[in-house]
């Protein structure tokens, strides 16, 4: 299998969030937490991938690894921007007060101090760990502001008159927070603002990104704790349309949110601008177990953000959707970087992709991987969409283990990690089913 094309998957090993995602020098460099010794989380470095597309991804090797007593235990989740010619780097570095004896790469009672750091790069290929690194703000120690333990996450970007940041974090009664800064020479930080939400949305904010773009400004981020069920994953990324004042960082954030993906899997999303100043994003796969008992984690395929008329529409970016121009009779003659299945659903009608059921009830897309996926996992089997007003078409893109499943162009998208899919595809009117691969 081309294992790199259509999705970035983990070189071997462990792969959770993306980092540090730009467009550089004609160059797409997309980074991420990577754990190079088991297919497990574990004491974090940044891989790193490049690539011309967003298409075709070739892994560099690691990028960022712990040097420092800040980020002796791992160099945590971050991001990227340009300025004159230099790539910027910002990430958490945490250092463990108690390390595990029995397993150095975690910590015992949750008890560790996260700064945030910086580090610079001339060309985007060399990184150098043991000079370039800087601390830029120093582990929390005023609780009213945020946790010296879970503040991290930094998203940078350009604003209007300054350079701005915003960290994930929580309050003192354990609400979810935003933490701004603002900066002026990329390198000195001062506190703006603190956000959070009296009616909470979670506990800590994990990966907060936000952006504006034509029809209103976007936060998206991946609070702890947003679904309640005790046996299934709790933390899920959401996104939603905010006030957003720059200079003051104040921000609204509205009782009603979207989920990024209704399938429930993807997590930690990032987003950069594309070379034409589209709004791209990218998350984790989280996947229960290794393929092969050897890599485990992966990305989507990049999505174009759109706002229109107050949703937040995820579409599958031109360069990957121009691709599937090859029309197939089943699966089974499918390019081994997968296939795209297009077709109109009709109420109570069911499409089975290799053993994962698409049906659509009323005005919902439903899924169900049960044939699929191991047992027994706190994944959810059965996903659903909220009510969809757009239509009922679906394109369904299918790989090995990721199926994503995009209804009405963006309107919602459920994606899901799967298990030895089968080649057969079934539905009540095969007639309908168009079939499309790679050239
Ligand atoms: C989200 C996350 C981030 C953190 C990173 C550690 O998945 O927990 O908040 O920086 O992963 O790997």
């Amino acid at each position: 299998m081309n294992k790199n094309k259509i999705h970035l998957k983990a070189p071997g090993n462990w792969i959770n969030d993306p980092n540090g995602f730009i467009y550089y020098k004609g160059n797409y460099h997309l980074f991420y937490q990577y754990f190079p010794y088991a297919p497990r989380w574990g004491t974090m470095h940044w891989g790193h991938a490049v690539s011309k597309d967003m298409v075709n991804w070739e892994h560099q090797g690691v990028a960022l690894f712990p040097t420092k007593y800040e980020d002796q235990n791992g160099c945590f989740s971050g991001s990227a921007v340009e300025h004159d010619g230099i790539l910027y780097l910002y990430y958490t570095g945490v250092h463990y007060n108690q390390p595990d004896p029995n397993d150095i790469h975690q910590c015992l009672n949750d008890d560790f101090s996260s700064a945030q750091l910086m580090m610079t790069s001339q060309d985007g290929i060399h990184f150098d760990n043991f000079h370039d690194k800087k601390v830029i703000i120093p582990p929390i120690t005023d609780r009213k502001i945020g946790d010296k333990t879970h503040t991290r996450d930094p998203k940078v970007w350009r604003g209007k008159d300054a350079w701005y940041m915003v960290l994930g974090s929580k309050t003192l009664d354990d609400k979810g927070e935003l933490i701004f800064y603002k900066s002026t020479n990329l390198s000195d930080w001062e506190l703006v603002n603190t956000v959070s939400k009296e009616s909470g949305l979670g506990g800590m904010w994990e990966c907060p990104d936000y952006f504006d773009t034509e029809g209103g400004k976007v936060l998206v981020m991946s609070p702890m704790g947003i679904t309640e069920d005790e046996t299934l994953e709790k933390n899920h990324s959401v996104c939603t349309i905010v006030d957003f004042e720059e200079e003051t960082c104040t921000m609204e954030i509205p009782d009603t949110y979207q989920f990024l993906d209704y399938g429930l899997d993807l997590y930690a999303p990032q987003s950069a601008l594309d070379e034409q100043g589209r709004r791209v994003l990218v998350a984790w796969l989280r996947m229960p177990e290794p393929v092969d008992g050897t890599w485990r984690g992966m990305f989507c395929i990049p999505r174009v953000v759109e706002v229109k008329d107050g949703h937040i529409y995820f579409r599958v970016h031109p360069n990957i959707e121009k691709l599937y121009t090859r029309r197939i009779a089943n699966a089974a003659e499918a390019d081994s970087a997968g296939y795209k299945v297009s077709f109109d659903i009709g109420d109570g009608e069911t499409v089975n992709i290799g053993g994962y059921k698409i049906t659509r009830n009323g005005n919902r897309i439903c899924t169900d991987r049960n044939g699929v996926f191991p047992k027994n996992t706190n994944f959810r089997m059965q996903l659903s969409t909220p009510e969809v007003k757009d239509g009922f078409h679906l394109d369904v893109y299918v790989d090995a283990n990721l199926i994503e499943v995009f209804v009405n162009r963006g309107e919602y998208v459920i994606s899901n990690a799967v298990y030895g899919l089968t080649n057969e595809i079934q539905a009540d009117a095969m007639e309908k089913i168009a079939i499309d691969t790679l050239e």
